[in-house]
């Protein structure tokens, strides 16, 4: 669990740079990328919160801000350079431990993403990671097929497993006039992460000691052996709900049904891609879990009977396909529950659905439940943004401005966590 290896580089670091409570040293690495600039906006926003900044920076990053913009606004020597260069006396990356209490990388490339999970100590940056043994905060930007690659979704997975803790990227215009994940995270968003790990255990990590179930993607319910009636959920809600609650702490199960998109290392993941499998999955895990939220699109109706061969069109000029109810899990579920916080998900479509939404949470009897308006451009099933409302807990109502899948995940886990602890278990 990575936040716990935070906890451990925490402790045999044992050392905070700065006297001030809240206030930091912090070592920044700027790598090469069009979001070079906005670093200088992540520096100022560090030193208006009072935290000490030095900056190292790649020989690519140079090529986009010159290192005596960073060298101004710290004031201090900005390091660039692995071996002792006469113009840098004293810059030293095994110095790094001697008063840093974090390290952050933004933006951080690829290709420096990738040193850094194989251990390749090329550049004063990359050496300076290698040394240090505080927290390490990561926020990649790069082109969206460069973040969706395979090699990358690798590196960052490793880089999570040693402990980094990722600020994801958001969706949005790109330098290079594609839309996509890839862009810098907001500056602010960024020292929030920072500040957070900062404020370290309790405040990074309320969901230590719980197990979150959570339930992705869209079931398909097959009328025969090649053909289905399915929905078009991507899983990327339940993929950011999952991550956001590994990173807070929690044990993660998730049932998945039919998403198409990389696992992710510190969870687990269970396959259901019927309805039915779905609902002997989550009874499964059921018990074992603190926290359900249900997020994956369950069918509401199956065939009655799917043909175990392939369908022959030349039999009949039309088809009628028998569909039957199936069982509503999280209701189901919701009757069977001891001591457990329940989050229900209502995708609706039209201005009516918030009433509808609120009605749902009254009937399957569940404490949150998240409506967003499908018809609505930005809050659409496939998308990396959502618009979501929180209805509950209690008479509380949330009405939140589009955002992304795991701001959103951020704000559900916000609204929820409060209720397992207080659970009569102190889950
Ligand atoms: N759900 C479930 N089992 C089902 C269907 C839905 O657990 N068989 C869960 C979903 O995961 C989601 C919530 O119930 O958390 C959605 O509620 P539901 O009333 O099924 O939504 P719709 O299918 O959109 O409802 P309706 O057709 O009644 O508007």
């Amino acid at each position: 669990m990575h936040a716990g290896h935070f906890a451990r580089r925490i402790s045999h670091d044992g050392r905070s740079g700065s006297s001030l409570p809240g206030v930091a040293e912090i070592l920044m690495g700027v790598t090469g990328g069009i979001a070079a600039y906005k670093s200088l906006d992540v520096l100022r926003i560090l030193q208006r919160h009072g935290h000490g900044v030095s900056v190292v920076m790649t020989h690519t990053a140079e090529r986009f801000v010159g290192s005596a913009s960073f060298a101004a606004l710290s004031g201090r020597e900005v390091g660039t350079h692995l071996f002792g260069d006469s113009e840098q006396p004293g810059y030293h990356h095994l110095d790094v431990n001697d008063g840093k209490d974090l390290m952050l990388v933004a933006p951080a490339s690829a290709n420096t993403i990738s040193q850094m999970a194989s251990g390749s100590a090329t550049s004063l940056l990359t050496s300076c990671y290698l040394a240090f043994r505080g927290p390490v905060v990561v926020a990649p930007a790069m082109n969206t097929s460069m973040w969706l690659h395979p090699a990358t979704a690798r590196n960052i997975n490793m880089l999570r497993a040693d402990g980094v803790h990722l600020v994801d990227p958001e969706s949005g215009l790109l330098a290079d006039g594609a839309v996509g994940p890839g862009r810098l995270a907001e500056p602010t968003a960024i020292v929030d992460a920072v500040e957070a790990v900062l404020a370290g255990g309790s405040a990074g990590r309320d969901l230590a000691g719980t197990t979150v179930l959570i339930s992705a993607g869209g079931t398909r319910e097959p009328i025969d052996a090649v053909r289905y009636v399915g929905n078009r959920s991507s899983g990327r809600m339940g993929w950011a709900l999952a991550a956001a609650a590994r990173d807070r702490g929690a044990d993660v199960v998730v049932v998945q049904a039919n998403v198409d998109l990389p696992r992710e290392a510190g969870i687990r993941y269970v396959d259901a891609p019927t309805a039915a499998a779905m609902r002997d999955a989550c009874r499964a895990e059921f018990p074992g879990c603190d926290m359900l939220i249900m997020c994956a699109a369950v069918a509401d109706y199956r065939p009655i009977d799917a043909a175990s061969g392939k369908l022959d069109k030349s039999r009949a000029d039309a088809l009628t396909v028998q569909m039957e109810r199936t069982t509503d899990i999280l209701a189901e579920l919701s009757a069977l529950r001891e001591d457990q916080v329940l989050v229900g998900f209502a995708a609706e479509h039209g201005p009516e659905g918030l009433e509808r939404a609120r009605g749902k949470r009254q009937r399957k009897s569940v404490d949150i439940v998240v409506h967003n308006d499908a018809a609505v451009e930005g809050a659409a099933f496939e998308g990396a943004d959502n618009i979501i409302t929180i209805i509950g807990p209690g008479e509380s109502e949330q009405a939140l401005p589009r955002m992304s899948k795991r701001q959103c995940a951020e704000r559900i886990l916000d609204a929820a966590t409060p209720l397992v602890e207080a659970l009569p278990s102190g889950a």
